[in-house]
């Protein structure tokens, strides 16, 4: 009778705190409940995530508190206030690092550039800041993408359109890119993307890759208590990532060694022809190879690799599905590549030079505007030094972590207007036909400030050269009933369901 008494005590003790929280959260958008805090309010949204946050962050004039379950470190603010973003990644630069925790759920990238501070960060920037530069690199993209493209894209494409079957144009990207960031860092092709449609093979490294995203999100929601345990344990997401580890780490020392067996026997020259230049040996090259060891290449070699493949299969599968729902914005970009960039050679896109590239304003517009809308990289995390107060007035305590969400801040009628969920490439153009400049606070698809992409020009070659052969050969478009085109809950902003398309040659050509 006593035990009964005592749980129903327990009972309505429990029941009224949960009314009382109810009661007073009922205007908040997001409920604070005990123990828990606000996570069974993301765990009920995750499949919409960034589109709550969103409307959340709206509500909240821009920037809020989250608040994890007790106990754990999941507590943060964030924000979408362009001061607040500039102030974070420029002005207070030194105060906002990416911190232990960043490290600890980034850990496969070990002392890479993405994963690294002050002064590690600085010499892992300074190396390859100076290789972006050169002028082999950038040619070396456009050769790799040239080659790509005329050996496997368009005969894929071409073969799609005579059987007449439906592809999965954002899976069809994601192993293109693969394929060329490995040929570009690592001197090697895996041909994960075949020239006909064929069953599409499975190439484990790749696999690998995928699989280890998903653990880097698990790590963003799970309390670190708990996965830690379970990588101590070796179960569930955790042990698949350890095998994916091994998977990625034997492939990467591989690719090392061979690169080391070869600068032994022919020190690289840097010409424009050389004909097995890649990203892996200008690094030795640049660092003095005596001095390199093998973490630091395996370390920057698997930051690039990821750096340089899905923020592009991303872009471009976000792009293309605007545009294909778009009919008038593609019409123009067709127009503007037929006035401006076709040239009468037979090899008009191999030919054609950078400059031309640049002559497409309304293209790069509607690039920029799809990085807008939909950002590769959803959201960012700093952790602050010391606190601080931000430009909003909301305080910052050291230690604490601070996350901006980039692809809230595409959608901010505060920055981009009352149309600002208008896919609309005339906003980045100006009435003298060139490219609006935009600060980076606010359009943040390539961050901000010193830790700024530094694959941003390239990106916009490799982009540009993709969109024009696509497009003025072939007409995409989304499958009927595919309408369910979503962002999936990753660190990267792929698309739920891929993007089924159907593909027909063009006749205007
Ligand atoms: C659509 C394409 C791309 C987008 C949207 C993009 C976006 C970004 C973002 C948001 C960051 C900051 C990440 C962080 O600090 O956690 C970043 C950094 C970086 N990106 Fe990109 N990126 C793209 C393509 C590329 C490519 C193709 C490369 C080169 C292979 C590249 C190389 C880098 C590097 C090296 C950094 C590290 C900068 C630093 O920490 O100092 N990116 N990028």
């Amino acid at each position: 009778m006593e035990s009964l008494e005592f749980i129903a005590i327990v009972a309505a003790i429990f029941s009224f705190f949960f009314i009382h929280t109810w009661r007073s959260n009922r205007n908040n958008p997001v409920t604070n409940w005990p123990f828990f805090g606000m996570l069974p309010g993301v765990l009920c949204n995750l499949s919409d995530i960034h589109d709550q946050t969103t409307t959340t962050l709206k509500q909240c004039g821009g920037t809020f508190l989250f608040k994890g379950p007790w106990l754990t470190n999941l507590n943060f603010l964030i924000t979408t206030d362009p001061m607040n973003v500039h102030h974070i990644t420029s002005k207070n630069f030194d105060n906002y690092i990416k911190g232990s925790e960043f490290y600890e759920i980034f850990e496969i990238l070990g002392d890479g550039i993405f994963n690294t501070d002050s002064h590690k960060w600085k010499h892992n920037r300074n190396i390859l800041h100076s290789l972006f530069r050169q002028n082999s690199f950038e040619s070396l993209v456009v050769k790799t993408i040239h080659k790509k493209l005329e050996s496997c894209l368009v005969p894929l494409l071409n073969n799609t359109s005579e059987l007449g079957t439906v592809v999965d144009l954002q899976d069809i990207f994601q192993r293109f890119s693969f394929d060329n960031i490995c040929s570009i860092v690592l001197g090697f092709d895996p041909n994960s993307l075949p020239n006909k449609l064929k069953e599409f093979p499975e190439v484990a490294f790749e696999k690998a890759f995928n699989k280890m995203e998903d653990t880097m999100f698990y790590r963003h929601i799970v309390p670190r208590f708990l996965w830690k345990l379970q990588k101590w344990l070796q179960i569930g997401q955790e042990k698949s990532y350890s095998e994916c580890e091994k998977i990625i780490d034997q492939f990467l020392h591989q690719c090392i060694s061979s690169t080391f067996q070869e600068q032994r026997k022919v020190r690289c020259t840097k010409d424009d022809d050389e004909p097995n230049f890649n990203m892996l040996k200008a690094i030795v090259e640049e660092s003095e190879m005596e001095k390199v060891d093998r973490k630091f290449l395996r370390d920057n070699a698997i930051s690039l690799l990821l750096a340089g493949r899905d923020t592009i299969s991303s872009g471009l599968s976000w792009f293309f599905w605007l545009v294909s729902t778009h009919p008038v914005v593609e019409a123009k970009i067709l127009e503007e590549i037929r006035a401006k960039f076709i040239t009468n050679e037979e090899n008009w896109l191999i030919t054609s030079s950078l400059e031309n590239l640049n002559k497409l304003v309304y293209l790069h517009g509607a690039l920029c505007e799809a990085l807008r809308l939909f950002p590769p990289v959803p959201f960012e995390h700093k952790s602050a030094v010391k606190s601080d107060i931000l430009p909003s007035g909301h305080r910052v305590n050291a230690n604490s972590t601070v996350i901006y969400s980039l692809y809230s801040m595409g959608r901010m009628e505060q920055i981009w207007g009352e149309d600002c969920l208008e896919f609309k490439p005339e906003r980045w153009i100006s009435e003298k036909g060139s490219i609006i400049h935009i600060p980076s606070y606010k359009f943040i698809a390539f961050q901000a400030g010193p830790r700024s992409c530094l694959g941003k020009n390239i990106t916009f070659i490799q982009m540009k050269l993709i969109a024009i052969t696509l497009l003025w050969n072939f007409q995409l478009e989304v499958v009927e009933g595919h309408n369910n085109v979503c962002p999936s809950v990753s660190v990267v902003l792929h698309m739920k369901h891929g993007l089924k398309v159907k593909v027909t040659k063009r006749g205007i050509n």
